[in-house]
């Protein structure tokens, strides 16, 4: 390939070419970062990681305040049985994120129907609790795989999407096990910690374009992660309420989106801690 030709993606059109930077210029000028979104009528959303727990109430939520709602993760037959309860307007994309060419026609797929997105929301995630004496190399890995790389390719795919979309957002969930270190959770806080940097540079790199990033960091929040826990997990919501604080979060100016803040805000603070208090804190069994 000649050196002036960005790699192209195979089935997305040419000027959805990586890397962005050979992307056209949003219209939008000199980008307004962080911008309040008033509704979610009449918005085209793709939601990955959208057939179970957090991702599925929040399609729910969306769907029924007006937005156009695409739905991927691997299970094609919850999707499928989602888009319907969803309405006419929802699609279903089965798709492992894990798989880079799945994502790239997915992606094609949306720009040939609805000609842009609006909102990318990377909320797919795999966990298992795991501590030195239990580590499982690869259950780390897949960890690192689909929780932190997983993002990265959607951001990747989700750059030339967005630059056809009004108003354009990027949203990754990470966790509030990002902040800091934590006991059970070798390969699953870092994959978060990555994914929080991430959101961080792309908020960086994409404003000049327009596009408006934000990281999701939730507590706990029951759904099939948090049932594989034995430990007490402090301020539990349902995916309902996460899904709400989400939206809310979408909406608002807040780069940063975290709950609940009876939890998550110990953690925030907990950032500008000594290390070595930190280790100290973090290593103490937590109370009932
Ligand atoms: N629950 C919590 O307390 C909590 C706290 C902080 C952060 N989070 C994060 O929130 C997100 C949602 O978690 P959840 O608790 O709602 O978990 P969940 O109920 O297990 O949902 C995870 C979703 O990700 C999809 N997924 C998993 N691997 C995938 C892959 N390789 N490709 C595409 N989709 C994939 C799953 O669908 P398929 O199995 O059909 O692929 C499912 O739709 C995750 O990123 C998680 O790390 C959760």
């Amino acid at each position: 390939m000649p050196a002036e030709m960005p790699p192209t993606r195979p089935g997305l059109p040419d000027d959805a070419s990586l890397p962005a930077d050979r992307l056209p210029p949003s219209d939008a000028g000199p980008a307004p970062l962080l911008r309040r979104l008033e509704s979610w009528h009449g918005r085209r959303v793709w939601l990955i990681g959208a057939s179970d727990g957090i991702g599925r109430d929040l399609a729910r939520l969306l769907a029924a305040e007006g937005a156009r709602v695409a739905i991927s993760a691997r299970r094609a037959d919850d999707l499928a049985a989602l888009a319907a309860e969803l309405g006419p307007d929802a699609r279903a994309l089965a798709l492992d994120a894990t798989d880079q060419a799945a994502l790239d026609a997915a992606a094609a797929s949306l720009l040939a129907d609805w000609g842009g997105v609006d909102h990318v929301i990377y909320a797919a995630g795999v966990y298992w609790p795991m501590g030195a004496d239990d580590l499982d190399i690869e259950k780390a890995a897949t960890m690192i795989e689909v929780n932190l790389i997983g993002a990265l390719r959607v951001a990747a795919v989700a750059i030339p999407v967005l630059a056809r979309g009004t108003r354009p957002q990027l949203a990754l969930v990470a966790s509030a096990s990002a902040y800091r270190g934590l006991p059970r959770a070798i390969g699953y806080g870092a994959s978060k910690a990555g994914v929080l940097n991430l959101a961080e540079t792309l908020a960086i790199e994409l404003a000049p374009r327009g596009i408006d990033v934000r990281v999701i960091n939730p507590g706990f929040v029951r759904t099939r992660l948090t049932d594989m826990n034995s430990f007490r997990m402090p301020a539990m919501i349902d995916a309902a309420t996460a899904a709400r604080a989400i939206s809310d979060g979408l909406k608002s100016r807040r780069f940063h989106i975290h709950f609940p803040k009876r939890f998550t805000l110990f953690l925030v603070l907990a950032r500008a801690l000594p290390s070595r208090w930190w280790l100290a804190l973090a290593a103490r069994p937590v109370k009932g």
